[in-house]
């Protein structure tokens, strides 16, 4: 397999590589673009990169070597969310795709109980969609002035979601957004 995991250990071996990594990097479709070694290590310390609900990956390429950080949220509730930030140098290269098709298959095929995946971006980060799309992903959402923007007009969020059943059969069903005659 080109892409694959390995688990994180936040408070203890890959606490410093981490928070470099999350230092190093600007995240310009995020709510926080820039995090300073502080701010990091609080969120480690809350357990959002390890506890009941998170837990988070290295992602790690065949040839490449190491692309980033996969973070889940929400995993007591069997439908996980995820976060997935590319080191810049790997950005705009074409792997997205490949990426977000491991993530898939990764939570699928180790967690059971999940049913449904999910997954949020704002409006503006098209290859984020882009690859949403082309992995089979459902828009399911857009949250209108939903995704608050640091000194700016609010941007719209937009879901995008996967289902067990769908990965299996490798196919993507949807539902009627008009269900309700009015
Ligand atoms: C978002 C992210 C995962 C995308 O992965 P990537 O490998 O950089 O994206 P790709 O190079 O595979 O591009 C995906 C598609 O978007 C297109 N694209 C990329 N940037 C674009 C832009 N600004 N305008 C239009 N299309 C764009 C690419 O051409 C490609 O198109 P294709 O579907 O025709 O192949 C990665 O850039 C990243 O980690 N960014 C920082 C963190 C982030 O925003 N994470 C998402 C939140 S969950």
């Amino acid at each position: 397999m080109t892409v694959s995991f390995a688990r994180l250990d936040p408070t203890g071996d890959d606490h410093d590589t981490l928070v470099e990594f999350m230092t190093r990097n600007e995240f310009p479709f995020h709510v926080h673009p820039r995090w300073g070694a502080a701010e990091v290590d609080a969120a480690i310390g809350k357990g959002a990169y390890r506890d009941e609900d998170h837990d988070s990956f290295w992602i790690d390429h065949h040839d490449l070597g190491r692309l980033g950080v996969l973070r889940l949220e929400d995993l007591s509730d069997d439908a996980p969310l995820f976060d997935l930030r590319l080191d810049t140098p790997f950005r705009g290269r074409g792997l997205g795709v490949d990426v977000l098709r491991a993530v898939t298959d990764h939570v699928f095929g180790t967690m059971p109980a999940v049913k449904r995946f999910e997954g949020q971006t704002r409006e503006d980060n098209i290859a984020m969609r882009r690859i949403f799309v082309r992995c089979g992903w459902l828009k399911e959402a857009h949250y209108r002035e939903g995704w608050p923007v640091d000194g700016g007009t609010p941007l719209a969020a937009v879901a995008y979601g996967i289902l067990r059943h769908d990965w299996e059969a490798g196919e993507t069903t949807t539902f009627d957004w008009d269900d309700l005659p009015v």
